[in-house]
């Protein structure tokens, strides 16, 4: 299958609820918004993820951390790695996020999200300041050094095809809303970026 179909039946009729996203804010005494991690397999989108998930956490905001390789597990274990699959796994990941924002919480994604049109389907899919793209750089030589789950060692010696960055295609971001070099910054010194630019924003207020 080259393409997958998203089509919506004509006698499905939108249900509009009492309670809206602005309710659950004020509930929750903040902004609800996505902080969308994009880069290579071993760049250190989970790792920086989890550790801005802990800051926010602590802070007293209302998070929750969407991670490729554990979606993967359940909701988008029927996809594979073709462009196609890819494409559809981001397609749900960003529906899902988006049920976040509404619910009124931080939702944190951790995806490779290989193709630049992907990520701006989503960032067209909330509010403009609600979605925060944030690029984590990392030369694919260092990626490979690291290699966390032995997937780069599998991909020489030929048992993983069509793997981002070496035989598939990462398209990086061409105006990130943030960037973070991991190769020169540590996890720490990530976050407290990452935690500075939300405060500039007024995205940590309570
Ligand atoms: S995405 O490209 O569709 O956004 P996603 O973030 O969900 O990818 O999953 C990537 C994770 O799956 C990687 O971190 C890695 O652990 C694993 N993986 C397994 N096979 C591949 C592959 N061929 N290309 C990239 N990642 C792979």
């Amino acid at each position: 299958m080259s393409e997958r179909r998203v089509r919506m039946d004509k006698n499905i009729h939108w249900q509009s609820h009492s309670i809206q996203k602005s309710d659950r804010q004020l509930l929750h005494e903040h902004k609800s918004y996505i902080v969308w991690f994009t880069g290579l397999s071993g760049s250190g989108k989970s790792t920086v993820a989890n550790e801005l998930e802990k800051a926010l956490h602590s802070r007293g905001l209302s998070t929750f951390l969407l991670d490729g390789d554990n979606l993967r597990h359940g909701l988008n274990a029927d996809l594979g790695f073709q462009e196609v699959d890819r494409k559809e796994n981001i397609r749900r990941v960003g529906e899902v996020a988006k049920l976040f924002v509404e619910s009124g919480t931080v939702v944190l994604t951790a995806f490779i999200s290989p193709y630049q049109s992907d990520r701006e389907m989503v960032r067209n899919l909330v509010e403009a300041d609600e979605f925060i793209e944030v690029y984590v750089d990392c030369p694919i030589e260092e990626c490979e050094k690291r290699d966390p789950k032995g997937l780069y060692e599998k991909v020489r010696t030929g048992e993983i095809k069509e793997f981002t960055g070496i035989s598939a295609p990462y398209e990086a971001p061409k105006s990130p809303d943030v960037v973070l070099y991991t190769a020169i910054h540590s996890v720490p010194d990530c976050v407290h970026q990452l935690v500075n630019y939300l405060r500039s924003k007024g995205l940590l207020a309570r």
